[in-house]
């Protein structure tokens, strides 16, 4: 027979709160042929969320489980892993999902949850990040993709791009600008992962062979 096998596709379960463009570039890139994955299921915690919506359009396995439904978190954190396991899936990816994610969760998917900051972590974790950026004077800021931890956005860094903050930017045009690098380095993180590359090592993640130094443009770095 000719020709290579296809690639194996790990299986994504994507968590999302809100409109959904980091899933979208997911999707984009899934469809792109240049990210081995599939996306097994949506979950969302928000059933107004416009990703769930964007599930829907492209016929992706979505659940919607309202975190208003559960007294305890921990019925609602089982909840989403059963719905998870269910789907068979491998790594978890959130993208904008506005809870916490619980020690008893972390320990289902070790090393498999990943999340995207706007910042350049460690600076500026929580909320109102870019607001922040522009407080602090900072010249630069960005994106982060991080595996998860207990702590918030404190778990070890995969890959990073940086952008500049401009004298006449508000929230909304760094954001912009962020979330522009976010649909760049998501999919690129995850296909990392997919490829095997991706090792943690305590707090230092290591990608094998390593990322070409400041690979992407000069004016946008890509750091892994
Ligand atoms: C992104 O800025 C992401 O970094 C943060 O939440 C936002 C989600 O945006 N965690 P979207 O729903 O993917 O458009």
């Amino acid at each position: 027979m000719n020709g290579t096998a296809p690639r194996k596709k790990i299986r994504l379960g994507v968590l999302a709160s809100g409109g959904g463009s980091n899933l979208q570039s997911i999707i984009d890139a899934c469809n792109a042929g240049s990210l081995d994955a599939e996306i097994a299921l949506v979950l969302s915690n928000n059933p107004e969320a416009g990703a769930l919506a964007r599930a829907r359009d492209n016929a992706i396995p979505l659940e919607c489980i309202d975190h208003r439904d559960f007294a305890q978190r921990s019925d609602f954190d089982r909840a989403v892993v059963d719905c998870l396991e269910d789907r068979g899936v491998e790594l978890v990816v959130l993208a904008g999902f506005m809870r916490l994610i619980s020690g008893a969760f972390l320990e289902k998917f070790p090393h498999r949850i990943m999340n995207i900051h706007p910042a350049l972590l460690p600076a500026f974790p929580g909320l109102h990040v870019q607001r922040k950026a522009l407080e602090s004077g900072a010249r630069f800021s960005g994106c982060t993709v991080h595996f998860v931890d207990e702590g918030m956005d404190t778990g070890p860094i995969i890959i990073q791009a940086v952008v500049p903050v401009l004298e006449q930017d508000t929230e909304d045009t760094l954001s912009a600008r962020i979330l522009e690098q976010e649909h760049r380095i998501y999919p690129r993180a995850i296909q990392l992962f997919a490829e095997g590359r991706i090792k943690v090592d305590g707090r230092r993640v290591q990608i094998e062979p390593p990322l070409p130094p400041c690979c992407g443009s000069l004016s946008n770095p890509v750091l892994g």
